[in-house]
């Protein structure tokens, strides 16, 4: 007998609908996917963290559909609040800021921080928009696996576990961007980029008109620890093609390039590591990019999935993947 599948739509007057009755609803954003509850309502923040496996302390993202909205639920008086939210918002950049009184300790892990951010999918947006609040969403992956960047990923990962009478997947196609937004603290001088991400820090940079900070101290984000999503096939990175080549060398390997177009990189990093994981191969090469634009993002994550191979704890972080 076939169990009841969680709903798929494109309806966002339903999935606004769900969250209001504190059902959970996968969200679809130019990033990755996220696994979203309306943020006052704290008993689906806390099957959150039972649907993805992660240890609660690890906070979630808040997202609005505006920066008059996120005024409510943080702090946006910072001069570089405005000028970042002006010039990416929608977009893929989170900012932690002061949090308002209305944020839940369940978001923030006891932190007076917030992470918030202003998404850019339309469907998304309509969404956000019939809802009126705030919707917390962590990446729609279980606890040590990749971002999902498409459905078929959120059901591989979390389709038997969300529930098919209170929950439900908006599907908002491929995503755009592919890797996670880039997360930058305002609450320390200067601003430290905690997670590089969909925009790049240079770009902030320019937009700030100053320097940002590598992040600094134990580990700002939590969860931002080296390693990260594993996967079962060694992984080795490698400086260039060639390398890749002599790596590959007599062994059956999937090499991973697309280090001449990294929007196209960041676009498909996520299925082409759980692509290459399916291949029973020996051995999956990466080539890395150059650290520019979104390759900082893309080492980033390549370095934290090859590192989940050499670490004594692997798969215990989550913070991107
Ligand atoms: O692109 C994205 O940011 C996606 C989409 C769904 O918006 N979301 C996402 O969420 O990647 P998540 O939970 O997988 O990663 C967020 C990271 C985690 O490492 C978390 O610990 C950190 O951001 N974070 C969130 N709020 C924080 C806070 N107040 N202080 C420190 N770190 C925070
Ligand atoms: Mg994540």
């Amino acid at each position: 007998m076939n169990r009841p599948r969680v709903p798929i739509t494109t309806d966002a007057i339903e999935a606004a609908q769900r969250l209001r009755n504190g059902g959970l609803v996968v969200i679809p954003t130019e990033t990755v996917y996220g696994l979203g509850a309306d943020a006052t309502h704290v008993n689906a923040l806390e099957r959150i963290y039972a649907v993805k496996g992660r240890p609660v302390g690890h906070p979630l993202i808040l997202h609005v559909a505006d920066t008059e909205t996120a005024n409510h639920w943080a702090d946006m008086s910072h001069p570089a609040a405005q000028t970042l939210a002006l010039a990416c918002w929608p977009g893929p950049l989170t900012m932690l800021l002061p949090r308002r009184p209305s944020v839940d300790d369940i978001i923030t892990g006891g932190r007076d921080t917030v992470g918030i951010r202003v998404p850019a999918h339309p469907l998304t947006l309509s969404l956000l928009a019939q809802h009126g609040g705030a919707i917390a969403a962590p990446s729609a992956n279980r606890f040590g696996r990749v971002s999902p960047t498409t459905v078929a990923h959120v059901l591989d990962d979390i389709g038997d576990i969300l529930d098919p009478e209170r929950d439900l997947i908006l599907d908002g196609g491929p995503c755009d961007v592919g890797v996670e937004s880039t997360i930058i603290d305002l609450t320390v001088d200067p601003p430290q980029i905690l997670r590089p991400g969909g925009i790049p820090t240079e770009d902030i940079e320019r937009m700030l008109g100053a320097p940002t900070s590598a992040p600094q101290g134990p580990s700002r984000a939590s969860g931002m620890m080296p390693s990260h999503y594993a996967p079962a096939t060694p992984m080795r990175l490698v400086d260039d093609r060639n390398a890749a080549a002599t790596a590959a060398h007599g062994i059956n390997a999937v090499v991973i390039d697309r280090t001449d177009d990294l929007v196209d990189a960041a676009r498909h990093l996520y299925d082409d590591l759980r692509a290459a994981d399916q291949r029973n191969a020996d051995l999956i090469i990466a080539v890395m990019p150059p650290p520019i634009g979104l390759g900082h993002a893309l080492r980033d994550r390549l370095t934290r999935a090859a590192a989940g191979r050499d670490q004594a704890h692997p798969n215990q972080d989550d913070s991107t993947p």
